[in-house]
């Protein structure tokens, strides 16, 4: 592949702005520089000036999405979190029917247009594995374990098998497959621990929704609330197949991605951060299903790396990364906003590649050359605020690389 050679106003490297530099890469980041160095050292390579108010930044990370719910627009009912899965039993079969390849594939270039070079897709009946394979990005394919009746969990567990299994055969494409155990209410410990046990075994990428709603909470702790009447319809249970605690504990000494994890308190915090999990930090969604707020500054000062991510259009809009970050600037109003977007610039670039281990989401040498390309509307007034103006100016990329190949 031959070189390329990028020059803007800034280089986002290391959470900063390198002003004067410009960037050469094939399939891989080779070099950052000044643009003179660049092309005395690959006197061959194509140079591209771009304007003085572009800002080049690793390609974003999306690491929580559902892409077999692509269809919902005015479905599912939003508000709160029992009744929202209520709606979703009752038109998952309709949703999940008429969610076909142009629905799933116009969902992943609403990614790529707002910058989104690499996703993590929660895939709950690998329906959207073809669309995953064709897609321009790289794509962590998450085959979801869910059943918590132990009379259905071996057969549910020989589906996700077979899944796993499926996906697992593209090892030339951008897709590595991975695990994800649905959530503590709706598995089974036995099963859940079996595809935990199978996630290390394989080492694959390892992801559970975790603490998403009060609901949620209050069944775990005390096999009350608003999850009592619904596992009483549904599934003839009156108490929880698990505590909380128990599991949590499933994924000691296992880094795995706790999406959402709005109601955890300081103990889960310190559990959190001692066995080096992630969280996925979904606002949008979490403010259409009625829960509170993440408490993403004590996550911080505990030093748990964070994403944001958009979950699926069953709880959201749009899969635009921007509007969740605009999202989540506005609703920490205990972070100063400075610092607020820098931690949500770099959640989704070296935090999200952590998660996914892709080798992007930074622009370092031998990193893979996934890059884009924004302008703010006028000059920054200091460096400061780039991350912040970035976020609040940008609605959709100028251009996107993935691999080094321009695809946007
Ligand atoms: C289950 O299969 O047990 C289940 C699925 C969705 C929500 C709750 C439970
Ligand atoms: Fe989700």
């Amino acid at each position: 592949m031959n070189i390329k050679i990028l020059k803007a106003g800034y280089i986002y490297q290391d959470g900063e702005y390198l002003c004067d530099s410009a960037i050469a890469f094939d399939k891989k980041i080779i070099k950052i520089d000044s643009l003179e160095n660049l092309k005395e050292l690959y006197p061959q390579a194509t140079v591209e000036i771009l304007s003085d108010l572009t800002v080049i930044y690793p390609g974003f990370i999306n690491t929580h999405t559902h892409l077999e719910f692509s269809a919902n627009k005015t479905t599912l009912e939003y508000g709160s979190f029992v009744p929202w899965l209520y709606s979703v039993i009752k038109s998952r079969d309709e949703l999940i029917n008429s969610c076909d390849d142009l629905v799933m594939s116009s969902a992943i270039n609403d990614m790529l247009r707002s910058g989104i070079t690499s996703f993590g897709a929660i895939s709950s009946y690998g329906s959207d594995l073809q669309s995953c394979i064709e897609a321009p990005q790289r794509v962590v394919f998450f085959n979801e374990l869910i059943g918590s009746d132990p009379k259905m969990v071996d057969v549910l567990y020989n589906d996700f098998l077979e899944r796993l299994n499926q996906s697992s055969n593209y090892a030339d494409s951008l897709i590595t497959p991975a695990i994800a155990i649905h959530s503590p209410y709706s598995v089974h410990p036995i099963v859940a621990q079996k595809a935990i046990n199978l996630a290390k075994h394989k080492k694959l990428t390892l992801s559970t929704h975790f603490m998403e709603s009060m609901a949620e909470k209050e069944w775990l702790d005390t096999n009350e609330g608003d999850f009592k009447e619904f596992f009483s319809k549904f599934l003839s249970q009156n108490s929880a197949v698990t505590s909380k605690e128990d599991f949590l504990n499933l994924f000691d000494n296992y880094s795995t991605h706790l999406v959402h994890a709005t109601q955890i308190d300081n103990d889960d915090i310190k559990k959190i951060a001692e066995n080096n999990h992630t969280i996925a930090h979904c606002p949008r969604s979490n403010r259409f299903l009625g829960t509170t707020n993440l408490p993403l500054k004590s996550i911080i000062d505990n030093k748990i790396k964070f994403t944001t991510a958009t979950d699926g259009l069953s709880s959201n809009y749009s899969l635009n990364i921007f509007e969740e970050l605009k999202s989540a600037l506005m609703i920490h109003s205990d972070i100063s906003v400075e610092l607020l977007a820098d931690e949500l610039i770099k959640s989704v670039t070296k935090n999200a590649n952590e998660v996914l281990n892709l080798n992007s989401g930074e622009l370092k040498e031998g990193y893979n050359a996934d890059i884009i390309t924004l302008t703010l509307p006028d000059i920054p007034s200091t460096l400061k605020h780039i991350s912040l103006w970035s976020i609040l100016h940008t609605k959709e990329v100028d251009s996107v690389f993935i691999a080094g190949k321009k695809v946007l």
